[in-house]
């Protein structure tokens, strides 16, 4: 018989401040994990009682250069030494100039060429898209899809199709909102087989065969929001002729097509956005998290021509911040240099070394593995009938934290792999043992071993 190991406590630092923040802090944001943060370096942090984790989490696919890369703290200092802010929407300063020359260089519109809008968080970024989308347009309706997360702030809990907790005690939400199927064969919402999902997608005929007859006048219709791969909702990478398909409605009805790259944009998939795997140009780019390696920046990127509204129509006190700024472009500088190449490369050794596991461990045997560069998925069922591993999947989690990782849920049964974008071999390899570890106890935990 297998003895049970007991349940993960934190040292008596970390309780403590657990408990101080449990009584100050909302309530909506109970942290998932018992881990409080000492330092960090690298794909490594520490917690106040000394112990040391592999990071497989990254802040939520946000420190992207690592934690504190030397060369972007210089930036931020560098920066903070000349001034701290003097806002945008009012005074001019040569960083935030230069940080949208930049994106604009590395914007997915061909040779279009394209103008910024910066922000100061995912949710603002997709606040932005979506009223510039309508602005643009004159068009009030926007369709978004199940699954799909957006962020918190009214327009963009609107557009949510992840989770109902997000949702619940809310309403009315911004109105003019339809969701509709994302592409997925392993779980069809359609009912159908995988293989016939795979060889013929229903979900983007959906749009032009029910939506556009039943519901909604295309010509209604302002944009369609779409994560090119679906984050919160679970890491799912959609078929490419899925994301065409909606690029082709897009066109023929004069929509504009969003792509939200907050998580999955800046280099981390392999590609600067990760639209351009399915190579598909969006109108309209969302980007926050990884942009610049933990300091808050958003980013709305739109095809100049598109980004045509006047003086007023949208603004910010905070966004664009110089010293944000100047951490993104030490950030872009070096995921150019060699950090993108890298999440490919490790990315698929982390692919690799999961369906390896799935001969040994009998929630991946019939899971779903998958991902682009260091953006990867595991979802973990019970049996062949791919029932939901939910309670096992939080197990992992738990067990994790025990052997010194930190790894995050997504979706109901799903874990990701997001480190920074320089973890290393030797780093990915130490955190993989971690990870089997704790799978197989939970796997023991749960009767399946
Ligand atoms: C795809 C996507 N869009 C938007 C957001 C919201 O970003 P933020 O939490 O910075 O507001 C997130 C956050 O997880 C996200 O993953």
């Amino acid at each position: 018989m297998t003895v049970q190991p007991a349940a993960y406590r934190p040292g008596p630092h970390s309780q403590n401040l657990i408990s101080r923040d449990d009584d100050i802090m909302s309530g909506s944001m109970v942290p998932r994990y018992p881990f409080v943060m000492a330092r960090g370096e690298g794909s490594r942090v520490w917690d106040v009682d000394g112990k040391e984790y592999v990071d497989f989490a990254a802040g939520i696919a946000v420190t992207s250069t690592g934690h504190s890369h030397p060369k972007v703290v210089q930036a931020i200092v560098d920066q903070a030494q000349k001034f701290l802010h003097i806002a945008g929407t009012d005074y001019y300063y040569e960083v935030q100039v230069r940080l949208a020359e930049r994106l604009t260089q590395i914007a997915p519109f061909g040779d279009d060429p394209a103008r910024v809008f910066l922000c100061n968080s995912g949710a603002e970024a997709v606040e932005g898209a979506v009223k510039l989308a309508k602005w643009h347009t004159k068009r009030q309706n926007v369709i978004a899809f199940f699954g799909a997360f957006h962020g918190r702030t009214m327009g963009a809990l609107s557009l949510n199709g992840s989770k109902t907790i997000q949702k619940q005690g809310f309403a009315p939400f911004v109105p003019g909102v339809y969701h509709v199927p994302y592409n997925n064969p392993y779980r069809c919402m359609h009912g159908r087989e995988e293989a016939t999902c795979q060889a013929a997608c229903m979900c983007a005929d959906y749009i032009e065969d029910v939506l556009f007859k039943r519901l909604v006048p295309p010509d209604s219709v302002a944009a369609i929001i779409l994560e090119p791969i679906q984050g919160e909702g679970g890491y799912l990478v959609p078929d490419a002729r899925f994301v065409q398909q909606l690029r082709e409605i897009c066109t023929e009805y004069g929509i504009m097509l969003i792509s939200d790259e907050v998580q999955a944009g800046v280099g981390r998939t392999g590609k600067w956005w990760a639209i351009e795997h399915f190579g598909v140009e969006p109108d309209i780019i969302a980007s926050a998290k990884g942009i610049a390696s933990g300091m808050p920046l958003g980013a709305v990127i739109a095809r100049k021509d598109i980004m045509s509204w006047p003086p007023g129509a949208h603004g910010t006190t905070f966004g664009g911040n110089p010293v944000s700024c100047a951490a993104a472009l030490a950030t872009l500088d070096l995921i150019e240099g060699g950090f993108m190449e890298n999440a490919v490369e490790q990315g698929q050794f982390i692919m690799d070394a999961l369906e390896e596991m799935q001969a040994h461990h009998p929630s991946l045997k019939y899971g779903r593995i998958a991902g682009k560069g260091l953006m990867v998925g595991a979802e973990l069922v019970l049996d062949a009938e791919k029932t939901e591993a939910k309670a096992l999947r939080d197990a992992v989690e738990e067990r994790a934290l025990a052997n010194g990782l930190l790894i995050l849920g997504c979706g109901f049964n799903t874990l990701r792999f997001c480190p920074p974008l320089n973890i290393d071999r030797a780093t990915v390899e130490e955190g993989l043992v971690k990870f089997e570890k704790s799978l197989t106890e939970a796997e023991h935990m749960h009767g399946l071993l």
